[in-house]
């Protein structure tokens, strides 16, 4: 019988590039999704760029965008960066459509007509100066524990702690440097907590296997016993400015103020995006989502979002009178050489910059298989592992059988299989098929290849008991020579199917290439013979060492630009090739670099005497338009009376910083020799006539 499934990935924020991280989730989607296809049954892939929310607002005003222009652009890059990795979705979409906007309001509709939504006052910080709310990404300060400073207003980087943005101390606003203020607003909350949410809740997470076990004994952790009545309300709103849909008034006005927050319009881009695909298919949207559909449900999340899938999710969905999930599938992180990725080190790669460095998508594809097994388990993408798994896997076993054996078929015998021994074995390659198929739908991507390097063993081991180089020397020995290769190849054919779902490009060419057929294989060419060949073309490339090596230089944050610096890096050794581009990049910058400085006259108004620090002097410079505040280091240098009213330049756009004496919003400039003591420390001046504000260039 052939199954209804609709599959989803998790909708990535349109604000960032597409990295290895998010790629295992779509390519871990990608294989579930081309398996079912390739069983026969009807399985559509959607997906959407997440596109509401401060900071997609907030970044595209920094680049002089509408936040639609700048989500117009990623959205061009994610579906690029998907498709190189063939990422294959039936819709591709945008939260920021009419479609999401519809199901977001029927939703919240019909939550607040079942009692589940409720108005409450909360308090927030606010940026007086920018005049909006603060995300707690937004605010930073002093960690309340360790007191490291610079640390985000919901955790410290340095000790770990989790906290409240109340709880920093000496908080500022990330966006304008201002002390942000506690101020309230009403606030729409979804009611988790209700009794209704919490007994269907505790079923839900706990009967018919809607999550796996270890994702299951997690959401009972948060779910409590019956009676514990651990679920809070979520709040679901955002005061304007926000990017995103306003939720509506009383009659369906458009005039709150308030925007609905991600979980109440992220989730719900799966439906957007789905009926949308409806629109362009004629399909009935109702068959898939309503509460007695009979199709099936996927989500494939990271385990970060476990919460908002199988808590929050399904309460929203059960008590507006949709349909469920049949399953919430959660996948671990991703690491890179055993530790979290990172820009510094060059392991926060790029999609983009794995194909502009030219590595073959499907090594990628092929080895995140290999280490997936459907646990919430982290994988880590080994670069030396990767290296060998690659080049022993696909190329020693698989890529070799056809390379080793198909040449003789096509010089000695047109082309045509026999299989007159009765050794060809379609039955056999059934019941493999079948093995590597429950794998495969139980998310066991490891387990589904070991079981076809397996069978890839077995044929090359075969081919070396035969040695077909030797028999093909021999005239007498054509039949057995005809019937090796013509088992070869059919294990060769039988190895492409099951590997179809992990590599769709490649067993694409060997389909149609080599077998001569006109489409794809389906599963159940499994139960079909092959007859003949056509001609062996070359099909993979082993991947060498220094590939990987030189995506890690492109992708060491500080070593980005230069082309020069960047082709040489390609070739040399490793470690030569940073210190050359540490060299070189020190040694340059471009004009791009320098126009990034944003160099002002500045009067100095006041200067004064701080009290309990030994090497700073409080200095109010007046811009012209604007005055600021900047703690200079020059107390040894200078009585700060004499300093009044003269001119200096100042570095007018340096992120404000939060001292122990309060907010200083610059940076003045003075020479000094490199330890800055010996010789003293000079304020730069201006010749006479340049006025406060002008730009230095
Ligand atoms: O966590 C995230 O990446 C968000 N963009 C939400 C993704 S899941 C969904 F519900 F859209
Ligand atoms: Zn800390």
């Amino acid at each position: 019988m052939t199954r209804k499934i609709l599959v989803t990935s998790a909708l990535p924020y349109a604000n960032g590039a597409i990295h290895l991280g998010h790629l295992v989730e779509y390519i871990q989607t990608d294989v579930w999704v081309r398996f079912q296809k390739m069983r026969g049954n009807e399985c559509w892939y959607v997906c959407a760029d997440d596109t509401h929310g401060t900071p997609i607002m907030l970044r595209a005003e920094k680049e002089g965008l509408k936040p639609e222009e700048l989500i117009a652009r990623v959205y061009g890059e994610h579906t690029r960066d998907f498709a190189g990795f063939h990422v294959e979705f039936d819709n591709y979409y945008s939260t920021h459509s009419d479609e999401t906007r519809f199901y977001s309001e029927d939703i919240y509709g019909k939550l607040k007509a079942a009692g589940l939504i409720e108005v409450r006052s909360i308090e927030q910080f606010y940026d007086p100066v920018k005049q909006m709310f603060l995300p707690d990404r937004f605010i930073k300060g002093e960690c309340p524990k360790c007191g490291a400073k610079d640390q985000y207003g919901d955790s410290c980087e340095v000790c770990g702690a989790a906290y409240a943005p109340t709880e920093l101390k000496n908080p500022y606003s990330a966006v304008s440097g201002a002390t942000p203020e506690l101020r309230s607003s009403d606030h729409y909350f979804f009611k988790l907590s209700d009794a209704k949410c919490q007994a269907f809740l505790r079923e839900w997470t706990q009967q018919g296997s809607h999550v796996p076990p270890e994702a299951a004994n997690k959401l009972q952790e948060w779910i409590g016993q019956a009676g514990e009545n651990k679920l809070t309300d979520w709040d679901i709103s955002r005061d304007a400015p926000y990017f995103g849909f306003e939720i509506p008034g009383e009659n369906g006005e458009r005039n709150t103020g308030k925007y609905f927050y991600v979980w109440l319009d992220a989730p719900i881009g799966y439906m957007g995006s789905f009926r949308n695909l409806c629109g362009k298919k004629g399909m009935n949207f109702d068959d898939w989502w309503s509460k007695d559909s009979k199709a099936e449900l996927y989500h494939f999340i990271g385990k970060d979002i476990l919460y908002f899938h199988a808590l929050f999710w399904p309460a929203e969905l059960e008590h507006s009178g949709y349909r469920t999930p049949t399953g919430v599938l959660p996948h671990g992180f991703l690491t890179v050489d055993g530790a979290k990725m990172s820009k510094s080190r060059g392991t926060f790669i790029t999609a983009e910059s794995y194909l502009k460095e030219g590595l073959n998508p499907e090594w990628l594809r092929y080895y995140f298989a290999a280490k997936l097994n459907g646990t919430m388990e982290d994988i880590d993408l080994n670069l030396a592992d990767f290296v060998g798994r690659v080049n022993s896997d696909l190329v020693g076993k698989y890529v070799n059988i056809a390379s080793r054996c198909a040449g003789f078929l096509t010089k000695f015998f047109d082309g045509k299989l026999v299989f007159g021994s009765g050794r060809a074995l379609p039955a056999g390659s059934v019941s493999t098929g079948e093995l590597v198929a429950s794998h495969f739908e139980a998310r066991n991507y490891s387990q589904a290849l070991r079981e076809i390097m397996a069978l890839a063993d077995r044929i090359n081991g075969e081919i070396a008991v035969a040695e077909p180089w030797k028999l093909a020397k021999d005239e007498s020995k054509r039949a057995e020579l005809h019937d090796v290769c013509s088992r070869a190849l059919h294990g060769f054919y039988v190895l492409s199917i099951l590997l179809r779902p992990v590599l769709p490009a490649l067993t694409s060419r060997v389909a149609r290439e080599l077998f001569g057929m006109e489409r794809d294989f389906a599963w159940a060419d499994l139960g079909v013979l092959p007859t003949r060949v056509n001609a062996y073309q070359h099909l993979m490339q082993r991947i060498e060492s220094k590939q990987v090596e030189a995506l890690i230089m492109a992708n060491k944050e500080s070593l980005a630009p230069a082309p020069e610096a960047h082709s040489q890096q390609r070739h040399a050794e490793h470690q030569q090739a940073e210190a050359q581009a540490e060299k070189l990049a020190a040694a340059h910058i471009s004009i791009d670099d320098f126009a990034k400085v944003d160099l002002r006259i500045a009067r100095i108004a006041n200067a004064e005497h701080v009290e309990g620090a030994a090497k700073l002097l409080k200095l109010t410079l007046d811009l012209g338009t604007e005055t600021r505040t900047v703690f200079a280091g020059i107390k040894s240098a200078y009585d700060p009376a004499t300093l009044v009213g003269r001119l200096t330049v100042m570095v007018a756009n340096l992120a404000p910083r939060k001292m122990k004496f309060g907010l200083s919003e610059g940076m003045v400039l003075a020479a000094s020799d490199p330890d800055g003591k010996t010789a003293g420390l000079f304020l730069l001046s201006p010749d006479s006539g340049a006025a406060p504000g002008m730009q230095v260039k």
